[in-house]
């Protein structure tokens, strides 16, 4: 699978031929000017909640590319309203066959409102499955005892928030990790705003003192996993 960071908890991940694009946020966010929004690939893009540096750019994305969005029903009723042709509207717990995988909506505690008020649903994070394994999007969320549950999809890696503040820290998201049982861990949600700046290689270290892999990709970079 190869992974590209656009930035906060945007995430592409390439397998199968496919393009799955997590929580497009670029407009807005002022540590991504280098990512061209025209040129981001996407054949499924995912949404994890309501909120604008999650959703800002899903619109524009899906019309260009055609691509399937998938969220909470209360988000994809939302962007189908906006003229969006594809979508699929899941809730807490369900999971539907998406081209090569399926996607689960797995619980977040946060919450999810959409840009213009409108009530964004419950908050979820996804488990993608395919030929090549799962892996997980946590989307904003706090550490909660919900995550034992996702160690039986032996999770190849797991993008987690270290951000705080809004959402897990490091340290919580090192328990995440365990509960888990997942030793990769991409890192998102963290130093694109003042409030979730961190320490990144404090971060690595504190990782890497417990036997886990804190990946920080640059904005723009793309790895193998
Ligand atoms: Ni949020
Ligand atoms: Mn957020």
């Amino acid at each position: 699978m190869r992974l590209t960071y656009y930035g906060h908890s945007c995430i592409g991940v390439n397998t199968a031929g496919h393009d799955v694009l997590f929580d497009p946020f670029i407009s807005g966010n002022p540590l991504a000017g280098k990512i061209d929004v025209e040129q981001i690939p996407a054949t499924e893009i995912l949404v994890t909640h309501g909120h604008g540096d999650h959703v800002a750019d899903a619109e524009a994305i899906a019309k260009r590319t055609g691509a399937t969005l998938v969220s909470n029903y209360e988000i994809a009723t939302w962007f189908g309203a906006k003229g969006v042709k594809n979508t699929i509207g899941l809730n807490i717990g369900g999971s539907t066959a998406m081209g090569p995988f399926r996607v689960k909506y797995t619980t977040a505690l946060h919450s999810s409102q959409l840009p213009d008020g409108s009530y964004g649903g419950n908050p979820g994070g996804f488990v993608v499955t395919g030929a090549d394994g799962s892996f997980h999007h946590a989307g904003d969320t706090a550490l909660t005892m919900d995550m034992q549950l996702l160690k039986r999809f032996n999770l190849r890696f797991a993008c987690l928030p270290i951000g705080d503040h809004f959402t897990m820290g490091v340290a919580d998201a090192i328990e995440a990790a365990k509960l888990m049982g997942v030793r990769r861990v991409v890192g998102i949600h963290y130093n694109t705003f003042p409030p979730i700046t961190i320490d990144t290689q404090g971060a690595k270290r504190e990782f890497k003192a417990v036997g886990l892999e804190l990946l920080l990709p640059a904005i723009g970079e793309t790895i193998e996993l």
